[in-house]
């Protein structure tokens, strides 16, 4: 009986994006969200889609140069293809608290509907309370493109993020959505605080009075500690 060898996924290559690259980077992005509720919520329509890949693409554009943003892409080593993108943040470094910030919170506009802000505040305090103004890394997207996942591209994205913190000795923080928690706790990241639980029957338009099939959306609050990261005494 001949032996079977296990199929092998190939290896992701893992780069810094070029400029060129953010218009295929968004739309892994919308891709990836495809399925997420909370897309569905704030964004209906096609229309609507287009219009918020347009701001994305304009935020990553802006912020392109910025040297505490690190925009990653992950390629098919056989394809070229891009399959995957993330965003990491190097925040607390000294620069100008709105840079600091997390620059797709509400992608910058002050017409943000009101439980974009609401989600907006509440990550905010999550990482005033727990990150400060220390030196930290912060991932604030992670998204594989659906025909490529559980093919560990997205556990190299984050191998990416814990080799640069662990070499900085930084923590690191991140908020999960649903999809994402089981794949960061796979690699090792911690819950912290409470996670924020978002009853969308409370906030959905027409939906009170009548269950329209909304759920409870939650984000997990989640840290890395660096490998290398003194214990304290
Ligand atoms: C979350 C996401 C980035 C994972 O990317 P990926 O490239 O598929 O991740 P990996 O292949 O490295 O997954 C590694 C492990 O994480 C866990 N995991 C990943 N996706 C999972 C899922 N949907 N359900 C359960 N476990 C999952 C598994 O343990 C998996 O190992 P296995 O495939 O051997 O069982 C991807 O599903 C995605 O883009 N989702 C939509 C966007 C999103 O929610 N991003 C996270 C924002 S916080």
């Amino acid at each position: 009986m001949r032996t079977r060898i296990p199929s092998r996924f190939p290896v992701p290559i893992i780069q810094f994006a070029e400029r060129n690259d953010i218009p295929e980077l968004v739309r892994v992005w919308l891709a990836a969200e495809r399925t997420n509720l909370l897309m569905f919520y704030h964004f209906p329509t096609e229309e609507s889609r287009s219009e918020y890949a347009e701001q994305a693409i304009k935020v990553l554009d802006e912020n392109f140069d910025d040297p505490h943003l690190l925009l990653l892409k992950a390629v098919d080593p056989d394809t070229s293809r891009i399959t995957a993108m993330a965003v990491w943040q190097k925040r607390g470094y000294g620069q100008p608290s709105a840079q600091s910030e997390d620059i797709f919170a509400g992608a910058g506009d002050s017409d943000q509907i009101p439980l974009e802000r609401y989600i907006d505040t509440q990550f905010k305090r999550f990482l005033a309370s727990w990150a400060q103004n220390s030196k930290h890394l912060y991932l604030a997207l992670l998204m594989t493109d659906p025909n490529f996942q559980r093919r560990g591209i997205g556990t190299a994205m984050l191998e990416w993020g814990h080799k640069h913190a662990d070499e900085a000795g930084i923590p690191a923080f991140l908020i999960a959505s649903p999809v994402g928690h089981p794949l960061y706790q796979h690699v090792g990241w911690k819950d912290v605080d409470t996670p924020l639980q978002i009853d969308l029957s409370q906030w959905a338009a027409g939906a009170q009075g009548g269950d329209m099939g909304w759920g409870v959306y939650k984000y997990y609050y989640m840290l890395r500690m660096a490998k290398t990261a003194a214990m304290p005494e």
